[in-house]
C-alpha cells in the first residue's frame, strides 16, 4: 500500500519525524514557580505514547514578567532545566520529537488562570498569595480598559528581553529539545509589536510593517543564532487579528518571507488574540480547520513549510491536509486531550499495514494487535442481532 501522507516521515535539519501530527502548545497553568512537574510529564508524556510525531511543551516564557499567569512554564534560570530535561527525555525515548514553544506574554501577562476568570488579576486573586506584576508591550496601552497599563519597552528594555531570548533558547537546547518556537502570536509580546493595533511606537520599532516587524525578526535572529544549527526552528503566528485595520494574512506573508530569510524552518499558522483571550473565538468566524488556509497560502507563497492548526478532528480531516499540499504538519489540541492516543487511532483510521498496531508502543500494540483478532473471531461466530 502507499503509505497515507499523514504518516510519511519527515525531514527537519538533522531531525528525522515519525509522521505529520504534532501536539501543539497547550498551556497547563499547572507550575510553580515556572517549575515542570509531574502533572506536565504525564500529560505530554501521553501524547508520545500515543504516536504523536512532535509534541510540543506549553508556552514557556522567558522572563518570570512574561508568563500569562502565576501557573506557567518558565525557562527563565537554570534551576527550571532539569525537570524540563526529563520530559524532553521521555518523548525522544517514545518516538517523539520533544519540542518546547519560547514565550514571552507581554501585556496579557499577569492573568488569572482560565478557570479563575480569564481576565486581569484582580485584588481578590492576591488573596491566595499571588501577585499581581507589572507587565511591558509595544506600547502604553492595556490589551482593554481595566486590564494592566503595560510599560513601552525602552531601548534598554528591548535589549533585556532579546537577551533572555538568547539565555532561554540555550536552556532549551541544554534540556534536549529537538525544536523551538517562537512564540509571535496571539496578542503576547511579539505580536504587539507586530500589529499595528498595538503598535503605536514612532521609534524604528514602530511605524510602517518593515518597523513593526523589526523587533520579533530580532528575537528570531537571537534565537537562530542560539540554537543549534541542526535543530529547526518554528515561530507561530497570528496569521490574521480579524480585526478591521489590524494585522493580515498580506502581512504575515511578508513576515514568514524574512522569517525564512532568517532560516525559520516552519510556520506554525495560528489566528487572532490580539485582544482578549487566545483562546476566545470572537474574533474570526471558526469552522473545522478555520485556519489552514492560511497555512496552505504561507507555504505557496513563500515556499516555507507550514503547521496547520485548528478545530481538526480526524484522521481523514488531517490526511486531507497534508495530501493537499496545505501544510506539512497538522497539529491536534483540544482533539489530543480527548483522545490522546489520536495518532495511533489515526494509523489505524487510515489504515497503515497491520491495522496500525505497530505505530503502538509494543508494551500495548501487542496485546491489543491479538485482542483484535480475537474479537474478529468473535464478531465472526456472533449471529446477527435480531
Ligand atoms: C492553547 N493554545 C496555545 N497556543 C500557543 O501558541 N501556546 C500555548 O501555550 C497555548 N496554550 C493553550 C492552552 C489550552 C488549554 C488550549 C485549549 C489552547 C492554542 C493551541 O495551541 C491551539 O492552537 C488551539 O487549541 C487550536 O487547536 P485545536 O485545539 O482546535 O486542535
Amino acid at each position: 500500500m502507499t503509505v497515507p501522507h499523514l504518516f510519511r516521515p519527515l525531514a527537519l535539519r538533522g531531525l528525522q519525524v515519525r509522521n505529520r501530527v504534532a501536539l501543539p502548545p497547550m498551556c497547563q497553568y499547572s507550575a510553580a514557580d515556572g517549575l515542570a512537574g509531574d502533572w506536565h510529564l504525564v500529560h505530554l508524556g501521553k501524547f508520545a505514547q500515543g504516536g504523536f510525531g512532535i509534541v510540543f511543551v506549553e508556552a514557556t516564557a522567558v522572563e518570570a514578567r512574561g508568563r500569562i499567569t502565576h501557573g506557567d512554564l518558565g525557562i527563565w534560570c537554570d534551576a527550571q532545566v532539569p525537570a524540563l530535561a526529563r520530559i524532553a527525555g521521555f518523548l525522544a525515548a517514545n518516538g517523539a520529537v520533544p519540542a518546547i514553544q519560547l514565550a514571552h506574554a507581554g501585556r496579557k501577562a499577569s492573568m488569572q488562570r482560565p478557570w479563575q476568570g480569564n481576565g486581569p488579576m484582580t485584588a481578590a486573586d492576591q488573596e491566595g498569595g499571588e501577585r499581581i506584576w507589572p507587565v511591558v508591550a509595544a506600547s502604553a496601552e492595556p490589551l482593554e480598559p481595566g486590564w494592566l497599563v503595560p510599560e513601552a519597552l525602552d531601548p534598554a528594555g528591548l535589549a533585556t528581553v532579546r537577551e533572555a531570548w538568547r539565555t532561554a533558547t540555550l536552556r532549551a537546547a541544554e534540556a534536549g529539545f529537538g525544536i523551538a518556537e517562537v512564540h509571535s502570536a496571539h496578542g503576547y509580546l511579539l505580536h504587539s509589536f507586530l500589529s499595528p493595533l498595538s503598535n503605536r511606537r514612532n521609534d524604528a520599532y514602530g511605524g510602517d510593517r518593515g518597523g513593526r516587524m523589526r523587533f520579533p525578526l530580532e528575537v528570531v535572529e537571537t534565537v537562530r543564532a542560539a540554537w543549534p544549527a541542526d535543530r529547526p526552528l518554528f515561530v507561530r503566528i497570528s496569521a490574521v487579528d480579524g480585526i478591521d485595520g489590524g494585522w493580515s494574512l498580506e502581512d504575515s506573508v511578508a513576515y514568514a518571507h524574512e522569517l525564512k530569510a532568517r532560516g525559520v524552518d516552519v510556520v506554525d499558522c495560528s489566528s487572532g488574540g490580539l485582544a482578549g483571550s487566545a483562546t476566545a473565538g470572537r474574533n474570526a468566524p471558526r469552522g473545522l480547520g478555520f485556519q489552514v488556509p492560511y497555512a496552505e497560502r504561507i507555504r505557496a507563497d513563500v515556499g516555507i513549510m507550514t503547521m496547520a492548526v485548528g478545530l481538526v478532528l480526524d484522521a481523514a480531516q488531517a490526511e486531507a491536509i497534508v495530501a493537499a499540499g496545505q501544510a506539512d504538519i497538522v497539529a491536534i489540541g483540544r482533539e489530543a486531550m480527548n483522545d490522546p492516543n489520536w495518532a495511533v487511532h489515526a494509523a489505524r483510521a487510515l489504515g497503515l499495514p497491520d491495522g496500525g498496531f505497530a505505530e503502538w508502543p509494543q508494551q500495548y500494540g501487542w496485546w491489543l494487535e491479538r485482542r483484535e483478532r480475537v474479537l474478529e473471531r468473535i464478531r465472526s461466530n456472533s449471529p446477527p442481532v435480531a
